[in-house]
């Protein structure tokens, strides 16, 4: 089959991603800005950007890190914790200062400890995000130490996720980072309200790539790579046009040294080679013509958001795509993803 060599896409947004803050923001910001026009910034700094003031101070911060000719435009979410003011959130909604709000089970990934502990006590925020319809993101794993790392998704859909969207039908919620045949498959089945995001990474990597031959620490992240089955699920899902899903890269930098440790911490830093990466996989299916729908398209519409009127080509070419094996963030450095094999995929216009 003759599959084009060149593609035209609107500029494509990341809803899913991690700037930090400070030196590290300054790294990694030009990155992403790089090929996409949007990203919903996740807001796990330390401590937690919880208040729609702080969402504007910190989408500052951000702005101030970007190329001065940069177009790239931060979209902001509130870290809901059991002390959210649901007056704070809708103010913050309607003022334009963030457009979701992420939910992190206390303890479930980097920088959670200020997340929730017991749903009930958030019922005012969540019947408020019905209300005016802003959708509420969810890192979708419980924290139960008895249940193996590897079950947490699928134990949290149980368990959290349908018990809540039975009580609240009206809320809008993004499960974010779905990794497991279960997750596409309840996404699936849902009647609306309900949208996931997919990360580049988990189409690619599976536990064997973290476990297999060595532990690799740079292929460790949160919700974990699962079995085969479930990367097969999920690039099923991906490359099926299915407008429920779409990218959120979970581009997640930390220093070097904190990766490779004893106890490295969870986080795949994707951003410079998410949209490369994902022509090249869209390219081998033969499904070159759905990849707009995923990383431009789809989620754009899930947000209430125009699609970009910018474009960005990518051309296949011979030579592989020349990534940096270190990208520097000050004094420290971080590693990006290795998907293990050439990316031919450039980015050559935009
Ligand atoms: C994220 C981080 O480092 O902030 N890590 C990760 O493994 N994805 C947090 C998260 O999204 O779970
Ligand atoms: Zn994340």
């Amino acid at each position: 089959m003759n599959t084009p060599d060149r593609i035209t896409l609107p500029r494509p947004d990341d809803w899913h991603l991690h700037l930090r803050d400070g030196t590290m923001l300054a790294a990694v910001a030009p990155e992403s800005a790089r090929h996409f026009g949007r990203a919903l910034v996740m807001p796990n700094l330390m401590p937690p950007v919880v208040t729609g003031a702080e969402a504007a101070s910190y989408r500052d911060r951000i702005r101030k890190a970007l190329p001065a000719d940069s177009r790239f435009t931060p979209l902001m979410t509130l870290y809901l914790t059991e002390d959210s003011d649901p007056a704070d959130i809708r103010a913050a909604h309607a003022a334009g200062h963030a457009l979701a709000v992420k939910l992190y089970p206390a303890g479930a990934t980097t920088n959670s400890a200020s997340g929730v502990r017991d749903l009930d006590r958030v019922t005012g925020v969540l019947e408020i995000l019905a209300e005016i319809g802003m959708p509420l993101c969810i890192h979708g794993e419980v924290t139960d130490p008895e249940i193996d790392i590897f079950d947490r998704e699928a134990v949290f859909i149980d368990r959290v996720l349908d018990p809540l969207r039975r009580r609240l039908p009206e809320l809008r919620i993004t499960l974010e980072h779905v990794t497991t045949a279960e997750g596409v498959a309840y996404v699936r089945a849902s009647e609306g309200n309900l949208a996931a995001t997919l990360t580049a990474h988990h189409l690619v990597i599976n536990r064997n790539h973290i476990l297999a031959g060595g532990i690799r620490p740079h292929y460790y992240c949160l919700p974990v790579a699962k079995r085969e089955r479930h990367r097969v699920a999920l690039l099923e899902a991906a490359l099926s046009g299915d407008p429920r899903f779409f990218l959120g890269t979970d581009s997640a930098p930390h220093p070097r040294a904190a990766k490779e440790s004893a106890c490295g911490c969870a986080g795949i830093f994707t951003a410079p080679l998410a949209i490369p990466l994902l022509a090249q996989i869209f390219d081998e299916a033969g499904a070159l013509n759905r990849l707009a729908g995923f990383v431009s398209v789809h989620g754009a519409r899930w947000y209430g958001l125009p699609v970009a009127e910018e474009t960005i080509t990518l051309e296949r070419r011979d030579t592989p795509l020349d990534l940096p094996a270190r990208i520097a963030a000050g004094k420290d450095e971080v590693v990006p993803f290795d998907p293990g094999f050439p990316i031919r995929w450039h980015v050559v216009t935009g």
